[in-house]
Parts: structure tokens; C-alpha cells; sequence
């Protein structure tokens, strides 16, 4: 574990915060994490104890280190419930105006001594940081998806943030046995300025007609050895983060080259935000995935 940080607080119980809760838990922090959704807290804490026992199964964890893994996981149904969290991580969805409510909830209740952390993927942390109490004890720990798989996280400073904050997420991050980099605070960082241009190009290929999903993906899984194609990749990430990055990227950098595809919109406005909706690029309700055009 890292210094003084012992308990982590998570809010937003999805894809990203239950990986979160998932590594930080079997590297020995007690966590609590918060959704809004109820529902969605319990899926979550449940979906880590699938992953684990799937760890399990397959030879890369002991039964009794999932046991003593999942007793350290608790839900806490209200945001006030983090209060006494040495670090918050703020996984929700990637909106700004979701991120300054969050803060602006969690902040008059958190120890004033805790490191808050977000997870955005592509917005800026120094302007979230200003909404915050605490710029100087703020900081962007970009998490990869799926988080107990990949091994990097982004390390993102603000204008404001202190040396000593960064030394506790630094330490925090290897005590994860991840890998990290240090990225500036640019739209969407390192990874997602790199990956998503070539995403959302992808789908501009797709809307012209230039392919197939299927020809698309496997063009790039044995043309250019990429392990997932970037259709299958979205669907993966979430349509709604992928336009909400291409989004910031257009914002913040002004150039038309980073425009999201017409099809990601609509996408997005029909609510087939990908794998966890049950459709995206593909169709995921039946047992294998099913491409849809
Ligand atoms: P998700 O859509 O799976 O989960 C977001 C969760 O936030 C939902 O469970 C939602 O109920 C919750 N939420 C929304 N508003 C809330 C509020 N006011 N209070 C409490 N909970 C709230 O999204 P995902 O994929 O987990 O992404 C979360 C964050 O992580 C985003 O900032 C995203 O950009 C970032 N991220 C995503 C990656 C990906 O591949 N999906 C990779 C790295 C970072």
C-alpha cells in the first residue's frame, strides 16, 4: 500500500469503477464505492466477484486472497458515506457537468487532508481541480479498461497540483503493480489523443461505406496486428465516452481533423452505446457477438 492511503473511495459504479474496486481491493485498501443507481452498485460489486472467481479459475489468484478481496469491497449508497476516504477516485460518466456535481456533493464532506482523483478520460484537471476545494490535492489516475488487465495508467497533473500529491498517486499507482506515464494536461491526454482520432476514423470508414464492421475490424486486427479492432475496441470503451472524447478533443483543440463521425452521434442518440448496452457495432444479446452492419 502507499503511505497514508489506506481507504479509496470510488464514485461511479460502471465498467471503470468496479475494476478500480476490483485492483485496489486485492492490493490490500479498503474501498467504498458509490453510484447513484443502487442497482447499479450491486451489479458492480458483483461483476468484480465474477472477475475475480474467474482469476481463480484460471490459476492467477487464491480462493482465500478473492475472499479476503471481496471483504474489503463495501457499498456505500450515499456520496457522504466516502467522508473518511484518504483518496477519492471519481469514475462516472465522462461529462463534465456530471464531474463539477460530484465534487461540489463530495467535497464539503471529505477529509480535507484526502487526495481527490479523477478518472476522465480527456477533460481537463486543472479546470476540474478549480471547481474543487482542493486544487493543490487533485489529479487525473487514468485507469485503462478492462483495469485489472491493463497494465497503465496515465498520471495527469493539474496547474495547482502539489509534488507531494503527485508522490502519493505515483506511489499509490506502483503499489497497484501498475506501470505508469505522465502525460500533461492536453485534451485527452497520451493514450485517447492517439486512439481515438483513429476510433472515430474508423467509424467515418464504416458510414462511407468503405467497409463492413466486420471488414473493418479484422483489416485491422491482421493488417496492422492491433489485438481488437477499433469498432469491437468502441463498443468496448463505450460509444457515449468515445463521442464525449472526441468531443473534448474537438472543443479543446479546435481542429476539424478530431469532428465526431455523424454515426457516432447517432449512435449515441439511439442508446447503442456498445457492449455494455447489449449493442453498439455489434449486437452482444445472443451468445456471441453479432456485427450490425
Ligand atoms: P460507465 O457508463 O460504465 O459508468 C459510469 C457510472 O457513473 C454509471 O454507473 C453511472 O450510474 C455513474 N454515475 C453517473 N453520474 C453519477 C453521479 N452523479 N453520482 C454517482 N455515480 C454516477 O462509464 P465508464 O466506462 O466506467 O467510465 C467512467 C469514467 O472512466 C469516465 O470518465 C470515462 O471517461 C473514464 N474511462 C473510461 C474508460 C473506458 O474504456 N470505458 C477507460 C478509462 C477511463
Amino acid at each position: 500500500m502507499a503511505g497514508s492511503i489506506k481507504t479509496v473511495g470510488i464514485i461511479g459504479a460502471g465498467q471503470m469503477g468496479g475494476g478500480i474496486a476490483h485492483v485496489c481491493a486485492l492490493a490490500g485498501y479498503d474501498v467504498l464505492i458509490h453510484d447513484q443507481s443502487a442497482d447499479q452498485l450491486e451489479k458492480a460489486i458483483a461483476t468484480v466477484n465474477g472477475n475475480m472467481a474467474r482469476q481463480v479459475s484460471h490459476g492467477k489468484l487464491d480462493e482465500a486472497d478473492r475472499v479476503k478481496g471481496m471483504s474489503r469491497i463495501r457499498p456505500a449508497l450515499r456520496m457522504e458515506d466516502l467522508a473518511g476516504v484518504d483518496l477519492a477516485i471519481e469514475a462516472a460518466t465522462e461529462d463534465e457537468t456530471v464531474k463539477r456535481k460530484i465534487f461540489a456533493q463530495l467535497c464539503p464532506n471529505l477529509n480535507p487532508e484526502a487526495i481527490l482523483a479523477t478518472n476522465t478520460s480527456s477533460i481537463s484537471i486543472t479546470r476540474l481541480a478549480a471547481t474543487t476545494d482542493r486544487p493543490e490535492r487533485f489529479i487525473g489516475i487514468h485507469f485503462m479498461n478492462p483495469v485489472p488487465m491493463m497494465k497503465l495508467v496515465e498520471l495527469i497533473r493539474g496547474i495547482a497540483t502539489e509534488n507531494v500529491t503527485f508522490e502519493s498517486a505515483r506511489q499509490f499507482v506502483t503499489s497497484l503493480d501498475k506501470t505508469l506515464t505522465v502525460s500533461e494536461d492536453f485534451p485527452a491526454f497520451i493514450v485517447n489523443r492517439i486512439l481515438l482520432p483513429m476510433i472515430n476514423e474508423a467509424i467515418y470508414v464504416l458510414y462511407e461505406g468503405v467497409g463492413s464492421v466486420e471488414a473493418i475490424d479484422t483489416a485491422m486486427k491482421l493488417g496492422a496486428n492491433h489485438p481488437m479492432g477499433p469498432l469491437q475496441l468502441a463498443d468496448f470503451i463505450g460509444l457515449d465516452t468515445c463521442l464525449s472524447i472526441m468531443q473534448v478533443l474537438h472543443d479543446g483543440l479546435a481542429d476539424s481533423k478530431y469532428r465526431p463521425c455523424p454515426l457516432l452521434v447517432k449512435y449515441v442518440e439511439a442508446g447503442w452505446l456498445g457492449r455494455k448496452a447489449g449493442r453498439g457495432f455489434y449486437d452482444y444479446r445472443g451468445e456471441n457477438p453479432v456485427p450490425t452492419r
